[in-house]
């Protein structure tokens, strides 16, 4: 009895101590910075792995792989602060859609060792919104969204891609 009265209130301290540093250690980061893609060869940084099996227009079911730049501004020699490592099956009968799984893995500055993890549609064209279900080292515990546009005017072969990340970590 003497063990289970002290018991009680340190396992309510606890919980009380897990929701208040969760909710004191909170803030909100944005990040801008652009993903450089190259499909030429050979140094392409994303590559189809499955073709679709399909007649679909679409290519419902084919499967790219890529490892793409993250700069910080949208020319090609701008600097190098990550990589957009993923994958993207192409999931619609109806249109071109793909399902983006992508680990941002920041390489130098301030969040250099961190990462992102996003997944989110994509199509061709237009401003895309997708959600930030997780984060390592100063990201631990991101919760966010993330907002994406293609530029036009690339150069042959490339495809360049605005991005502001919301993160609340
Ligand atoms: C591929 O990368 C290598 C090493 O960076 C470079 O020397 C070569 O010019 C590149 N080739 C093309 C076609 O961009
Ligand atoms: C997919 O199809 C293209 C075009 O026919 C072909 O060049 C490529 O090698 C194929 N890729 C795979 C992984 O089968
Ligand atoms: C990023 O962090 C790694 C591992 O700690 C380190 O080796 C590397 O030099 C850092 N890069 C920059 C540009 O600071």
């Amino acid at each position: 009895m003497a063990y289970y009265c002290s018991f009680k209130p340190s396992l309510l301290f606890l919980l009380f101590f897990i929701a208040t540093s969760q909710a004191r250690d909170s803030i909100t980061t944005h990040l801008h910075f652009f993903i450089h893609e190259n499909v030429n060869r050979p140094n392409a940084t994303a590559i189809t792995v499955v073709n679709s099996t399909t007649s679909n227009p679409g290519g419902f079911g084919s499967i790219g792989i890529f490892d793409d730049e993250i700069r910080e501004g949208s020319s090609i020699d701008s600097k190098l602060i990550g990589r957009a490592q993923g994958m993207a099956p192409e999931v619609s009968l109806s249109e071109m859609a793909w399902l983006l799984l992508i680990d941002f893995v920041f390489t130098d500055g301030e969040y250099n060792g961190s990462s992102l993890m996003v997944v989110g549609r994509a199509t061709l064209g237009g401003t895309i919104e997708r959600s930030i279900i997780g984060g390592t080292g100063k990201f631990r515990m991101a919760r966010g969204y993330t907002i994406n546009t293609f530029l036009s005017g690339a150069p042959e072969g490339r495809l360049i891609d605005e991005c502001d990340a919301y993160i609340v970590h």
